[in-house]
């Protein structure tokens, strides 16, 4: 695809010998379009031509040898070059890539050969699949899915916490009131009332929280009776998770939890006992980690393992079997600590460099409600089904007031509310806490997922409307070169670009940003401009770019997850 940005540093490049990525990168966009297309800060060589930067750009602007079938017009404003392109070959150029691509627009392949590991959503067993957790599985499974969509090699991965002291504590619980509890009906609550059960007894008699670490021993150990319970706790809880990852759409490649590594830490206790590294302290040992950082516990007093050698495994393993590129870790910032150390320990592990500069902790921010908006039996603890299905039940009752007569309002419910809460979770940069209002997520004309639904369907309805979808050999491209078309092609333009942003950052919201623009740059393309009923040749022009729009919502939004209703 044309490359303007490119076209304009290699031409840049000619008049002052510095080479043309360096000068492509320091190209903006800028926002008003009176200062062109394209600018160049000439500011950014100043120190390097010691030169004022107005002397630059003049000096640049005379010797320019440019192609005026591309950029018809060069202007210096201040520190400035602005650049102007021809908007028909813009027009033309996107038009026909589109042509080329249609569901596929966007797509690359600079991921080709590269592995990525994604570990991503992990809940723990036998706890509440709560709201913390639906970040991670949400912007994990935007990753993932942009990540493939550039041709990396991408493997998904649901580190399940299904190992820890806590199923000491369980399998305690479990002995002493098993049979009070029907946790084969709702495997989690039962679950949960017994854990919380246990805890207390623990906080009373300190013998009990002696035998609940023996029972992780045994359960380390392989002890016959411990672990058939935690085996049946793990399969039930999954069965309940599977039930949020349905209505999600959630896909994982490997579910190989932090049980999975417990044959596998004797090897890291190993190769960090060989570093001389691994000390004693109180009856623990540990990888100290200097004056800052607080030191990495390897092996616990009773000599169980811990949640971070479990992670030191699970990268000796992920190195071997993936052959990582990249290893990203997507949880609230409240691990950052713990990556730190883990990360900091996993440089003794022997590792290729690769695979140590490859880690990386992606945190995003927590979840705070609107403050008595929500609650429910046990308190605080959000459970992430009771809320999708609340986001279905209300965006149902939206539906039902706005369009009554709506076909399978139940199957449009579920697309809108789902895509509400995906899109609210993804729409801020992932760090920033988010917060949990119903109202604004679900409103249809905010910058919200139901919005960019409804620009979709609107898209639909006009195509529906004109009854068939025109060739891109009965378009005339200056019939798109008013202002509000031009914003609509160059919003498209930018769909690769803004991919590939979202993995250099791992950061989703970047689409999300670009689909409302997208969506509000149909808007006013389509409020000022008749689409349909015009002569022919208008009318054909203006539904194929309204199909492409169409089009590239519908494979955006699929990228973070949200499906697309074919009427709303
Ligand atoms: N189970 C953990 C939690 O809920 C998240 C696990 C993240 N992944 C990892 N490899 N540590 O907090």
């Amino acid at each position: 695809m044309l490359n303007f940005k490119e076209k304009i540093a290699e031409a840049i490049s000619k008049t002052v010998n510095i080479n043309k990525e360096e000068l492509e990168s320091y190209i903006e966009v800028p926002k008003d379009t009176s200062m062109g297309d394209y600018a160049f800060p000439c500011f950014k060589l100043a120190k390097e031509l010691r030169k004022a930067p107005p002397a630059i750009a003049s000096d640049i602007k005379e010797n320019l040898e440019i192609d005026d079938k591309y950029i018809n017009k060069v202007e210096i404003v201040g520190g400035y070059l602005n650049f102007f392109v021809n908007n028909s070959i813009l027009v033309e150029e996107v038009l026909q890539e589109f042509e080329n691509r249609n569901e596929n627009y966007g797509t690359s392949n600079i991921g080709e050969g590269k592995n990525i590991v994604i570990d991503y959503s992990s809940p723990n067993i036998a706890k509440p699949f709560h709201i913390g957790h639906l970040r991670s599985t949400v912007i994990g499974g935007a990753l993932y899915n942009i990540y493939k969509y550039l041709g990396y090699n991408v493997i998904g991965i649901n580190h399940l916490g299904d190992y820890g002291t806590q199923f000491g504590k369980l399998i305690e619980g479990y002995k002493r009131w098993g049979e009070e509890y029907n946790i084969e009906a709702n495997p989690i609550d039962e679950l949960t009332k017994i854990y919380v059960r246990i805890n207390n007894l623990c906080k009373e008699d300190e013998s009990v929280l002696e035998e609940c670490r023996n029972n992780f021993k045994k359960l380390e150990d392989g002890d016959k009776y411990c672990t058939e319970i935690w085996s049946k706790f793990r399969s039930l809880s999954l069965k309940e998770f599977q039930r949020v990852y349905d209505l999600l759409g959630s896909k994982f490649d490997s579910w190989n939890g932090e049980a999975f590594y417990s044959d596998k830490m004797g090897e890291v206790v190993k190769k960090l006992e060989e570093t001389g590294k691994l000390v004693e302290s109180e009856g623990a040992r540990i990888i100290g980690l200097g004056e800052n950082t607080a030191p990495c516990i390897i092996g616990k007093t009773n000599g169980s393992t811990t949640y971070a050698t479990r992670d030191l495994a699970a990268i000796l393993y992920r190195a071997r079997n993936y052959n990582f590129d990249k290893a990203l870790y997507v949880t609230s910032y409240e691990q950052v600590l713990h990556f730190k150390q883990v990360f900091e320990v996993a440089k003794l592990l022997n590792l290729d460099e690769k695979y140590i500069n490859g880690l990386e902790h992606v945190p995003f921010g927590m979840v705070r409600l609107k403050e008595g908006k929500m609650s429910t039996r046990e308190g605080n603890i959000i459970k992430l089904e009771d809320l999708l299905n609340e986001a279905i039940t209300r965006a149902l009752k939206v539906i039902e007031e706005k369009n009554p007569d709506l076909e399978e309002k139940e199957e449009v419910a579920k697309k809108v509310g789902i895509g509400a809460v995906i899109f609210n979770d993804l729409s801020n940069s992932r760090i920033k806490d988010e917060i949990f209002d119903w109202d604004t997520m679900l409103n249809f004309q905010g910058e919200t997922g139901p919005y960019i639904q409804y620009i979709y369907v609107r898209t639909k309805s006009v195509i529906e409307k004109a009854g068939y979808l025109p060739k891109y050999e009965d378009i005339n491209i200056d019939i798109l070169t008013d202002c509000s078309s031009i914003n609509v092609i160059k919003t498209i333009s930018n769909f690769e670009e803004v991919l590939k942003q979202v993995v250099q950052k791992n950061e989703p919201s970047i689409l999300s940003r670009y689909l409302i623009d997208l969506s509000q740059s149909f808007s006013s393309f389509y409020n000022s401009n008749k689409i349909i009923g015009e002569d022919k040749e208008k009318q054909d022009t203006r539904l194929y770019l309204t199909n492409a729009v169409g089009t590239i919502l519908k494979t955006g939004a699929g990228l973070l997850g949200i499906e697309m209703p074919s009427r709303m």
